[in-house]
């Protein structure tokens, strides 16, 4: 099994949706293509908005939501490590490493994103506590390449934001195979974090909504409706047999009724694990 490179023009398209919705950094991470890319979904939800299923319609504001929700979970555990994998060209692990000093965050991706990001950092004063390394979730030795380990004494937060549901099912199983195995080297409160698009939330009954995911599909090379877990509970079962102890979802509903956005139209979960 090894990495998809045709995923990452997805990481240009969200860095720049973290600059629409203004988060610290996310300045040092325009890319022309992911701009353009971005401009042309805000086109299509402005135009074609009475043809869209509702979360089409905001989809900008949904993957705000997104990004805030992972935040607030960093916020609320404050861990001595964290690594975020697929990290892509999020300004998250610049923020945070900038603020706060104590906590090592190492950022990890493909090789193609990472030289893609660190072309935008050569220019910036780095904290000594980033760090940003390739890997590949999926490779066997994915835990003997890795630069920085945690020691059990350590409290680590594992970030996949916006990957999961570009993998297969079995590539799904490794990954978290991986995570699982690295999760154990820390403190027992450790936690992972991602999210997951459920079937049944993408592809409503709606033309346009599974021309969205077809478009998605062209654009990284494979069948992305193929990768979907039909709904949460088939997720969280799958990730309760690649090892994870506990399995929970942080709330979402507040932030996107705080946001204005209907929560039952929201087209992805968030689970929480720990081992
Ligand atoms: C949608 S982007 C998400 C980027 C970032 N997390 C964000 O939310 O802006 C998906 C990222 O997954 C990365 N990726 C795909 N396959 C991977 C793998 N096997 N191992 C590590 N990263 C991978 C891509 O290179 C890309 O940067």
């Amino acid at each position: 099994m090894q990495g998809n490179t045709r995923v990452g023009p997805t990481a240009l398209y969200t860095a720049q949706a973290w600059r629409a919705g203004s988060f610290e950094n996310a300045e040092h991470f325009d890319h022309r293509l992911g701009r353009l890319m971005y401009t042309a979904g805000d086109m299509v939800q402005k135009y074609l908005g009475p043809v869209l299923p509702t979360y089409m319609k905001d989809f900008h504001r949904y993957l705000f939501i997104r990004h805030r929700a992972f935040e607030e979970r960093l916020d609320a555990t404050v861990p001595d490590m964290v690594i975020e994998v697929a990290a892509g060209l999020s300004p998250r692990g610049l923020t945070y490493a900038r603020r706060w000093a104590r906590t090592r965050y190492l950022e990890l991706d493909l090789p193609n994103m990472v030289a893609a990001k660190r072309k935008r950092l050569q220019s910036l004063r780095l904290p000594p506590n980033y760090h940003l390394a390739e890997t590949d979730i999926l490779a066997r030795d994915f835990i003997e390449r890795l630069p920085l380990k945690p020691t059990p004494d350590q409290t680590l937060m594992v970030i996949t934001e916006g990957l999961m549901d570009y993998l297969n099912m079995a590539e799904k199983q490794r990954a978290w195979e991986n995570i699982v195995a690295l999760m154990k080297m820390a403190a027992p409160d450790s936690r992972y974090l991602m999210e997951c698009w459920p079937r049944q939330r993408v592809l409503p009954a709606s033309p346009a909504g599974r021309l969205g995911v077809k478009g998605v599909s062209m654009l990284v090379g494979r069948r992305v409706d193929e990768n979907l877990h039909e709904n949460r509970k088939e997720a969280e079962a799958a990730l309760r047999q690649a090892g994870f102890a506990t399995v929970s979802r942080p709330d979402l509903v507040s932030p996107l009724r705080d946001a204005g956005l209907d929560p039952h139209a929201c087209p992805f979960v968030l689970f929480e694990c720990g081992v």
